[in-house]
């Protein structure tokens, strides 16, 4: 059972919200919230908070996870919301992969203010959750976390993209939680289908390379 499946907390650190927050309170966003990948929904309950507390108005949010990462995981994120104050009607959720959900988008060409990737940390899946920033409006807010050595997946995925992408700006790193500014609306959709293919295929082959590596050196502290 996931830690977060019992504590129902946010699997972001005090330190890292912290900082979240901070940005969150500097700025007025007040177009919907994306967040991919919320486990029992602790960060989610955080953010609306901010708003509520501030008596600022509260945004949407539009919630996308397969629901998968605990039993009854959709169930306990409702409880969890609802214990906390949250207002359900002002949560879209979407319980899918991020590529799935995306379909959502493609067809209703939302508008978010704000993206939080803390999906599954595969390249590939990194990669795909970054075409929702399509959707993020000019001065909106991109944040991925675990973007940390520990997970390859994410820092290469979002280094990839802040090279690509000059009117993307990081504004903050708080531990392993990267906070970007979009500064300018893109010339073109940031993430092509090459850019998929291609990081599927780097994580195909990075997970080879270390299945080989552990292997060998297996092998060696045997001999
Ligand atoms: C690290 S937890 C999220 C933590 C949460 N953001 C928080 O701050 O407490 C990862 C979540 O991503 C979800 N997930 C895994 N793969 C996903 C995918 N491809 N698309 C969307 N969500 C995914 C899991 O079901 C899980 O709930």
């Amino acid at each position: 059972m996931r830690r977060s499946a019992i504590t129902l907390e946010s699997e972001i650190s005090d330190i890292e919200r912290k900082a979240l927050f901070k940005v969150l309170n500097e700025l007025s966003l007040k177009g919907t919230h994306l967040e991919i990948g919320t486990a029992a929904g602790g960060t989610l309950c955080e953010i609306y908070n901010i708003y509520k507390s501030a008596g600022r108005e509260i945004p949407n949010f539009w919630v996308v996870d397969p629901m998968k990462y605990f039993p009854n995981q959709l169930d306990i994120v409702k409880k969890n919301l609802i214990s906390k104050g949250v207002d359900l009607t002002k949560i879209r959720f979407l319980q899918n992969i991020s590529s799935v959900a995306l379909k959502k988008a493609f067809s209703e060409s939302p508008e978010f203010d704000f993206i939080l990737i803390d999906g599954s940390h595969k390249r590939k899946y990194v990669t795909q959750d970054l075409i929702w920033t399509r959707f993020l409006k000019e001065g909106g807010i991109l944040c991925a976390h675990d973007y940390s050595m520990q997970f390859p997946g994410v820092t290469k995925s979002i280094d990839l993209f802040l090279k690509k992408y000059e009117n993307y700006k990081q504004i903050l790193i708080t531990e392993s939680l990267v906070i970007i500014k979009k500064e300018k609306t893109s010339e073109n959709y940031e993430i092509t289908n090459m850019m998929v293919l291609r990081a599927a295929m780097h994580g195909f082959f990075h997970q080879i390379f270390k299945s080989i590596k552990k292997r060998v050196s297996t092998k060696h502290s045997l001999t």
